[in-house]
């Protein structure tokens, strides 16, 4: 009796098991078939100009150039037909191009008409933390939020985009994101008529529903985040860009919340690479592609020949995963936007052979390492961000050498209110594109970054800097931690956590 009971339970066992087994075998058959490359190659016409956002110079006001912006909802018509319900600052999608230059002052004046919360972070930007626009500045609806500061940093292209605790890459998506302009007098030796020879190139993906509205939902088996299978740059799609001088210079910002891009021609013609996320560098670099991962920035300068009609392109990016990478993007290649050059063209300046300053620091200045593991989807040294914990203090105005290493899928690594030096990559010097200042970096799974760091001048001892992946879906997994910057380096664990104000 009882040995027949044990056999029948034996059984149950191994065929539950068997169900189980089969089931996971099937799932991942199902994922590895449906990981189907994504091509607009060859697919576009290139039919609609391309939108240059406004350029915003603001007004001087006492000596500060005062900037608006207002955040609020509406609907755009990218497709022939198609209404897409959309968010955007001063219109229905992205917003103007703030123009800043170093070392003046500036304020901008954020108005959330959105029903939801939001903040308005300035990537890139050395500033107070209590203007920096990270989840502790929550501008509640009907609000305005006033931060200024002194611009003091070199020319760059920076971009500014919502921050709110865990609804970043739901804001993103919807259409809040725009570039801002740092401009001095080394980069005014390039290209610099906005929307003539200096173009943004704001790129992200997006999925189109039946309806219009922006899909929400990952492809299957995407673990950074949702994918998208055509491209919007500048809000344009199937966009192409009139050129009339000979050499134009494109500022490429990856605002996608989660794909990363090679950028290159379609004839394969080499750019001049002249600056990185934080400024110019300090010789330009001929290259034949540029990978950019969500929040970095790269500006190229590239020459054209009269009437010749030039496609940027995104070839299928390395995101270092080997062969789950083509389910990430990695198999993936757009058409991003066509050049479009006239009959005559108007000469353009030389690109000078020395842009950039060294930095004025080196590894022997560092008086603190730390390393930085991020893990999964959601955790920075097996944690997961808490607006109340205190990761990291800082004493302001030192150097640090940190170590970053991403496991398991893509990462990038962010770190808020400086720009960076990357010293080696998995122990090797970096290759020319990483060599001068940023401030995301792309992590190839299992590499070892080396970043150099000098913190600012800005203490605050009770409200602290983000660092997080940038792939959003992570971010706000809570793939972040808070650094406070205080005058000695000392601080305490925690603080308050945010709160709404007004409304
Ligand atoms: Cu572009 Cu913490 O953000
Ligand atoms: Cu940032
Ligand atoms: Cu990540």
């Amino acid at each position: 009796m009882a040995a027949r009971h044990i056999v029948l339970r034996i059984l149950l066992v191994v065929g539950v098991v068997g169900l189980l087994v089969a089931s996971a075998v099937g799932v991942v058959l199902y994922r590895y078939w449906d990981g189907r490359a994504v091509s607009t190659v060859g697919e576009l016409s290139f039919e609609n100009p391309l939108r240059i956002p406004e350029l915003e110079e603001g007004r001087v006001e006492d000596g500060r150039r005062v900037h608006e912006l207002t955040a609020s909802a509406g609907t755009t018509s990218f497709k022939p037909g198609l209404d897409t319900p959309t968010l955007g600052y001063d219109g229905s999608y992205l917003g103007p191009t703030l123009l800043m230059r170093r070392g003046e002052e500036v304020e901008v004046r954020v108005t959330n008409e959105l029903d939801e919360g939001t903040t308005t972070h300035w990537h890139g930007m050395s500033l107070p933390a209590v203007a920096d626009g990270g989840p502790h500045s929550p501008i509640a609806p009907g609000d305005t939020w006033t931060p200024t500061w002194t611009v003091d940093q070199r020319a760059a292209t920076l971009w500014y985009h919502p921050h709110p605790h865990e609804q970043t890459e739901d804001q993103v998506r919807r259409g809040l994101a725009g570039m801002v302009i740092v401009e001095d007098e080394r980069s005014d030796l390039l290209p610099h008529d906005y929307g003539v020879d200096d173009i943004p190139v704001i790129v992200q993906d997006r999925g189109f529903a039946a309806d219009g509205a922006f899909e929400e939902g990952s492809a299957v088996g995407t673990q950074t985040g949702t994918l998208g299978d055509e491209l919007l740059v500048n809000g344009t799609w199937d966009p192409h860009l009139g050129v009339t001088t000979e050499r134009v210079r494109l500022r490429l910002l990856n605002a996608s919340t989660a794909r990363v891009y090679d950028y290159g021609f379609a004839d394969d013609r080499p750019f001049l690479m002249v600056a990185s996320d934080g400024g110019l560098l300090e010789t330009p670099v001929p290259l034949d592609r540029i990978q950019l991962s969500p929040g970095e920035r790269a500006e190229i300068v590239v020459e054209v020949e009269p009437r010749e009609r030039v496609v940027l392109r995104s070839f299928a990016p390395d995101l270092g995963l080997g062969p789950l990478e083509r389910f990430e993007g990695g198999d993936d290649n757009f058409d991003v936007l066509q050049l479009r050059a006239a009959a005559d063209l108007d000469p353009s300046p030389e690109v000078p052979g020395a842009l950039g300053d060294p930095p004025d620091f080196g590894p022997e200045d560092a008086v603190a390492e730390r390393t930085f593991r991020l893990n999964g989807t959601g955790e920075i040294n097996g944690e997961s961000m808490d607006p109340e914990r205190i990761d990291t203090v800082v004493r302001a105005g030192s150097v640090e050498r940190w170590e970053i290493r991403g496991d398991g899928t893509a990462h990038s690594f962010h770190l808020h209110d400086v720009q960076f030096r990357v010293l080696a990559v998995d122990g090797d010097d970096p290759p020319p594109e990483l060599s001068g200042w940023k401030d995301t970096v792309f992590l190839r799974s299992g590499i070892r970054f080396d970043l150099l760091v000098r913190f600012s001048h800005h203490a605050d001892a009770e409200t602290p800097y983000m660092y997080h992946c940038h792939l959003l879906r992570h971010e706000d997994n809570g793939m972040m931690g808070q650094v406070l910057v205080t005058e000695d380096g000392e601080g305490p664990d925690r603080i308050d956590a945010p709160h709404e104000h007004g409304g």
